[in-house]
């Protein structure tokens, strides 16, 4: 199996980061929090709640317009509640949000007086008021009677949960409280995945398609004190509870308005249940927790007929012989709709199926989905492919330890998994794909160029060749004299897997120490001759690789101002190295404790503990 190079989708990431700015934010403000009969919000006007945290207004995404709540005080603009996210509203003229005279909150059109939307509440009198609160919750309530709550977007939460917020079951009215996350980077309308109490009756959260009950996240069960799978829930002392009588069953989480970071906590498009958090210094949402970890993890995420890589920055590729069925969706990171053949297969209905022209196409050091049909009599690879060849339906086999393995229609949830070219099945298996043999000729033609392309001309041919290939290596390092990572592998959240030997040049063979520490030593270098690093050399690495890289990916997605960043890592046997950015004024104790350099002013001093404190607050928050 080949991976497609990384060039071809880098080019997506950066359209829906273009098509994202491009959102339409309304600007203009006014300090109201509430609406009352006889008062209008239209396009351009918002509603902010009184701690500024969170406006209410007509906003533009997806060429449609959408009433909504987003984060006022983060000047990206974040939305977190969608009143009609599935009846987008595609005219803009004359929109208006008012409370209609049978009470509701409606959308209407103030030309026609014809009714968009409407909270739909069975209303006795008529005198109410919408406001927007602190917490995030808009609310419709009796205007003589603040504790009549009529209809609240606490009750029909869309992709965001807000602190203080509930999710779960009202059992009287049936209520089912979930989030649904959207439909790709910039729609809001209801996507793929599910965030909600586990039908079965556990008490515990679980994350599932939409349309197909296939769970791939629990939280596991309520304890008392947190979920089981989350034990780290008992580390934070928000006032987390759940709840379970004759009317409700819910978990509700946080002390409401009290808390003062801004947090984004969200079902993302991508089936992640997501923390973000708002940082003043770096103006950015930064990530601190997601569930599940690995993005293959979650069901389907990259569609049939793909291979999720955890590894890669694009998670996503087509297998040999398709392509991708909906380039629009997935540039907006909607992947679900996965892969289609080039060429159907050749599938005989009514006939001798055996003459089936088709081929197979080895695909190794993948993990498997676990919903194969085993073929008991098939005792040999081929006839487990004739089997395969046997059935239209079949579009894939595996024949491992004498078993034969055949999957069906579309092909989910296959992982590549990292295992080494001499021991393909040392962690990971093989799968024998179905391609028509059109598709797979022009595969091997693919390989039998490359061979010719090699092999082709004279031993002195070659030999030029080889000169010339010495002659551009003698000549980049000439130019270069300095590292450059040709072969370094990028990891999803930045985090690069440089090669040893990259890093033996990019520090001079280790030549320029900086200091050293419990665990290791740190040397300065250079990244292609311009940008500093420090790297980390770890003495006893006793830890197993697996471990290693698994701290590298945690540490990886810490991001903050006053941690110091890491860049990448390198693990190749017993050599075990970090590679941070490089602080130029080098240690802090070199100015604290040594008397020949300058003394620290106090007002530096200051500034230097209340960053160190950010530091280990952030730390501890995670
Ligand atoms: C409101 O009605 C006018 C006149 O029919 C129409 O031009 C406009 O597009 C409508 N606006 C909305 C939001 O439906
Ligand atoms: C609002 O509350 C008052 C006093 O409790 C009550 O008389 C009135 O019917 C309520 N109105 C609505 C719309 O429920
Ligand atoms: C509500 O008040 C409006 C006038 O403000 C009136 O036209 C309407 O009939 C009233 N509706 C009810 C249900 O009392
Ligand atoms: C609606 O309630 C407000 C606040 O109690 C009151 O001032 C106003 O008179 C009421 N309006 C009607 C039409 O009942
Ligand atoms: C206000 O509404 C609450 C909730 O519906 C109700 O329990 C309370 O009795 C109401 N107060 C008055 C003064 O009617
Ligand atoms: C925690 O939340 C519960 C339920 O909302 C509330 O009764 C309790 O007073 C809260 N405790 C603290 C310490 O905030
Ligand atoms: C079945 O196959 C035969 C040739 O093998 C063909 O003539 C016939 O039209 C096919 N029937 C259907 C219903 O496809
Ligand atoms: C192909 O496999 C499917 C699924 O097991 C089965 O329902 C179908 O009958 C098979 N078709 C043939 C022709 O064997
Ligand atoms: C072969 O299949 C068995 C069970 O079907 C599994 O336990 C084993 O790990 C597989 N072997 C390889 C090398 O993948």
């Amino acid at each position: 199996m080949q991976d497609r190079p990384l060039c071809t989708t880098m080019p997506y990431l950066h359209i829906s980061i273009a098509l994202l700015l491009s959102l339409n934010i309304p600007t203009t403000s006014a300090t109201r929090d509430s609406i009352s009969a006889g008062q209008a919000l239209t396009i351009g006007d918002k509603l902010v709640s009184k701690n500024g945290r969170y406006a209410l207004g007509f906003f533009e995404a997806d060429s449609n317009w959408y009433l909504g709540i987003w984060f006022n005080s983060v000047p990206k603009f974040t939305q977190a509640w969608v009143a009609n996210r599935d009846d987008p509203i595609k005219n803009p003229t004359s929109l208006q949000l008012i409370i209609s005279h049978d009470a509701n909150l409606v959308i209407t059109n103030s030309s026609t007086h014809s009714i968009i939307w409407s909270t739909q509440t069975k209303i006795k009198r008529n005198n109410t008021t919408a406001i927007l609160l602190n917490s995030g919750n808009f609310i419709l309530r009796n205007a003589s009677n603040s504790s009549d709550i009529l209809w609240q977007s606490f009750d029909h939460l869309t992709d965001t949960y807000f602190p203080g917020a509930k999710l779960g079951w009202d059992k009287i009215t049936g209520q089912n409280r979930r989030l649904v996350s959207r439909k790709n980077s910039i729609s809001p309308a209801t996507g793929f995945y599910c965030e909600e109490l586990d039908p079965s009756g556990v008490n515990q959260f679980l994350l599932t398609p939409l349309d197909s009950f296939q769970p791939y996240w629990a939280s596991g069960a309520w304890n008392g004190k947190y979920f089981s799978s989350i034990p780290e829930m008992s580390e934070n002392n928000a006032n987390n509870s759940f709840v379970d009588n004759a009317k409700e069953k819910y978990y509700m989480s946080g002390t409401v308005g009290e808390e003062t970071a801004v947090t984004h906590h969200y079902l993302d498009v991508s089936g992640q249940y997501k923390t973000f958090i708002w940082l003043e210094g770096s103006q950015d949402w930064v990530p601190i927790y997601a569930q599940p970890k690995a993005q293959c993890d979650v069901y389907a995420v990259c569609g049939p007929f793909t291979i999720c890589n955890d590894e890669a920055l694009a998670h996503c590729t087509c297998m040999q012989g398709f392509n991708i069925r909906s380039p629009e969706d997935w540039i907006l990171d909607d992947r679900t709709g996965g892969c289609l053949r080039n060429t159907p297969i050749d599938c005989i209905t009514n006939g001798s199926a055996s003459s089936s022209t088709d081929k197979f196409y080895s695909m190794t050091c993948v993990s498997l989905s676990q919903t194969a049909q085993k073929i008991e009599t098939a005792k040999s690879a081929s006839d487990c492919a004739q089997a395969c060849l046997d059935n239209c339906s079949c579009s894939a086999y595996s024949f491992n330890s004498s078993r034969c393995s055949i999957w069906h229609n579309d092909l989910l949830n296959l992982r590549k998994r990292q295992c080494s070219s001499e021991a393909p099945n040392s962690n990971g298996e093989t799968i024998y794909l179905r391609l028509a043999s059109k598709d797979m000729q022009s595969l091997e033609k693919h390989r039998s160029w490359l061979l010719i392309a090699v092999a082709t001309g004279t031993i002195v041919a070659a030999l030029g060749l080889f000169a010339f290939i010495l002659l551009l290596v003698i000549w980049r390092n000439k130019i270069k004299n300095s590292s450059h990572i040709p072969n370094s592998a990028q990891y999803s959240n930045g985090i690069v897997a440089f090669r040893y030997i990259d890093l033996q040049r990019a520090t001079k063979n280790f030549s320029e120490k900086l200091g050293g520490g419990g665990f290791g030593s740190v040397f300065k270098g250079f990244l292609d001759g311009s940008t500093a690093i420090a790297v980390k050399r770890l003495d006893c690495a006793h830890q197993g690789e697996k471990q290693f890289r698994a701290e590298v990916s945690t540490i990886g997605i810490i991001q903050q101002i006053n941690l110091v960043k890491l860049i990448g890592f390198c693990c190749e046997d017993a050599k075990k190295l970090l590679v941070y950015e490089h602080m130029p004024n080098g240690s802090l104790d070199n100015h604290l404790f040594q008397s020949h350099t300058t003394v620290l002013r106090w007002s530096t001093r200051y500034q230097i503990a209340l960053g160190v404190a950010r530091g280990l607050a952030y730390l501890h928050e995670n």
